[in-house]
């Protein structure tokens, strides 16, 4: 490595992000900018870029773990992400996900894996996907004092589920479904929402009935803001891509082009030049001459 890690993030563009600044947004119509992060250079970007919020969504699942869908990520794999991303952000607001497994099964698991996000990673606030019981679950983890971002529409943990990874809530009885849900976590004290994969329709019929701040990812143009995954929308994943997928980078190309470059001036020699390495005055090299003789 050609640099160490700085302890801090560069200078904060401005104070942290607090639930009343995300409601205040939605309130004057500014929209807000939501990305995910997964590691420490990650958040940096993040930093530096200005976002509002910060989700170390359970996506890292597969754009830095490798695996073939987010389910089999773990609480301890997610913590170690989250912590990561907290060593390198100040100003965005900073969300964990929870993941598939570590929230279902009551109200004291939910409560206890929250804490978890929040003591050992830093968190600001969790985020769990569905309505049902997750509402529950939603509210008992805002009664221990953390606040909850909802996610409604296409929620990938439960994929099978719904059908596979396709858009959620095209006929008018699913649409419903998706609009008691996200009516049922604003009841229950979410402070946002995240629509995912749902008809730009629908979100035009919800908006006017949210309260709290909706952030969108291929749910349209109404939401408060948009989310995009970081591996996405700067071309590091390589895998199939969402239709709500914009790239706003070739980062991969340019990571593999950077790779093979270095390879090849390897095996062709031509690095290191005599710029990259360090020197000796002649004297100690002369001593250390006489010094080798002495010892052979
Ligand atoms: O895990 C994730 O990245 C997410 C976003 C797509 C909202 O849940």
């Amino acid at each position: 490595m050609s640099a160490r890690p700085k302890a801090e993030a560069p200078a904060a563009k401005g104070k942290p992000v607090t639930l009343s600044a995300l409601a205040q947004k939605k309130a004057l119509g500014e929209p807000i900018a939501m990305i995910t992060a997964y590691d420490f250079p990650s958040a940096q970007v993040a930093e530096e870029a200005g976002v509002d919020v910060v989700l170390v969504g359970d996506s890292g699942a597969m754009t830095v773990l490798g695996y073939p869908s987010t389910v089999p990520v773990t609480t301890d794999e997610m913590l170690m992400l989250a912590a990561a991303v907290r060593r390198g952000l100040r100003t965005p607001m900073l969300v964990g996900d929870l993941p598939f497994g570590s929230y279902e099964v009551s109200d004291e698991q939910a409560v206890a894996t929250a804490q978890r996000f929040v003591k050992e990673a830093g968190c600001d606030a969790v985020k769990l996907e569905r309505g049902g019981s997750s509402v529950r679950r939603a509210k008992a983890i805002i009664e221990a004092g953390i606040p909850v971002m909802g996610h409604v529409g296409l929620t990938p943990q439960t994929a099978t589920a719904l059908g596979g990874y396709r858009s959620q809530g095209r006929t008018a009885e699913r649409a419903l479904e998706v609009a008691e849900d996200a009516l049922a976590l604003q009841e229950a004290g979410c402070f946002s929402i995240v629509f995912e994969a749902i008809p730009s329709d629908l979100t035009a019929e919800l908006m006017p009935r949210l309260e709290i701040p909706v952030i969108g990812i291929g749910a349209g143009p109404a939401t408060d803001g948009q989310v995009l995954v970081f591996h996405d929308l700067l071309g590091i994943y390589d895998g199939h891509a969402a239709r709500f997928v914009k790239r706003y980078g070739d980062v991969r190309k340019a990571m593999v082009d950077g790779v093979a470059a270095y390879a090849a001036d390897v095996r062709e020699r031509r690095y290191p030049e005599a710029e990259h390495g360090y020197t000796m005055a002649p004297d100690e090299r002369e001593r250390l001459r006489e010094l080798l003789a002495q010892r052979v």
